[in-house]
């Protein structure tokens, strides 16, 4: 059995790492974007970024919305609205550099015009963090899929601390900061396992598939009984990875379960969306009901 929260042990390099980043940038930094992923909206967020920006301007993108559930990713949205999060629905790979571009230069408007005021044209700088696998390089090489123009060094030389022109009013940092997710238990831990932000060679993958393949029978019990063709989605444990390696016919010589096979597979389709858009966090349970009746 797996102890999820126990997992990270190499988070807190990589913590110093984006907390030296972030502190020699800030100054320099006009822009946070801050990416999570649309199927974990709260366990893929860092709350100690908030701390770490404050008085900054702050952007949320919910990115690979496409794998969520549509009617959560809108009360998600209206979620994060109420807090005062500029939150969007993203999806990196297909996300135009210029549909990006459209919300950073709406996003910064107010202090270009305010320096435009003053007779300055502002050169907006921005910094994209996140989790590991939210889409943070995909954002980038999206937003550097048009020219590009290297400041300082050259391309790939340096990987570091680098700005980037992306348009002639807007540089970001090429590096993305990387957060660390925040396991507060077990069940974010281990959700944080499904989505691939914490790698599969520190957990035990029977153990996260068995769990995985439970949420996803009562998220969408019908989709898990047409993809993996078994009749019982109230299985538990092993009966329920046993039924899905013979539904699907992984079976070894002799009739044995194929347990490493099934769990490859199932984990992949589930990040390949072949299971269906699912969110595993509701914003609120009532709230989310009531507003799906409005729309
Ligand atoms: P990171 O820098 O934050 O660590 O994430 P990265 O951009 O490397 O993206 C991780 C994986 O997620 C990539 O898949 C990428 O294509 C996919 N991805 C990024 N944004 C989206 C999105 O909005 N929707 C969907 N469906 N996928 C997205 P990959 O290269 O195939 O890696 P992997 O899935 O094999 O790990």
């Amino acid at each position: 059995m797996n102890d999820y929260q126990s997992l990270i042990n190499w988070y807190p390099g990589h913590m110093a790492k984006t907390r030296r980043l972030l502190q020699d940038q800030i100054k320099r930094i006009d822009l946070i974007i801050e990416i999570c992923d649309a199927r974990l909206p709260l366990s893929s967020r860092n709350p100690e970024l908030k701390e770490m920006i404050a008085r900054k301007r702050h952007l949320l993108f919910m990115n690979k919305s496409d794998l969520a559930d549509p009617n959560l990713n809108k009360a998600w949205i209206r979620y994060f609205q109420d807090q005062g999060i500029e939150a969007y629905l993203t999806d990196a790979n297909r996300m135009r550099g210029k549909e990006t571009i459209g919300l950073i230069e709406r996003a910064t408007k107010e202090m270009v015009d305010k320096a435009l005021e003053k007779g300055i044209r502002k050169t907006v700088r921005a910094m994209i963090v996140g989790i590991p696998n939210v889409g943070k390089s995909t954002l980038i090489n999206r937003l550097y899929g048009r020219s590009v123009a290297q400041i300082g060094d050259r391309p790939g030389v340096t990987k570091s601390n680098q700005w980037v022109k992306v348009s002639p009013y807007l540089e970001l940092l090429d590096t993305p900061g990387l957060l660390w997710p925040k396991l507060d238990n077990q069940l974010s831990a281990r959700r944080l396992c499904y989505i691939g932000s914490v790698k599969d060679d520190v957990v035990d993958l029977g153990d996260l598939t068995v769990h995985l393949l439970e949420d996803l029978c009562e998220i969408v019990p019908r989709n898990v009984s047409e993809r993996f063709h078994i009749n019982d989605t109230s299985l538990k444990g092993a009966e329920l990875i046993e039924a899905v390696c013979a539904g699907r016919g992984w079976l070894l010589k002799g009739a044995q379960y194929d347990y490493d096979r099934c769990c490859s597979v199932v984990l992949d389709e589930f990040r390949a969306g072949k299971l269906g858009r699912i969110t595993f966090e509701q914003p609120e349970k009532q709230t989310v009901r009531e507003n799906e009746k409005d729309d």
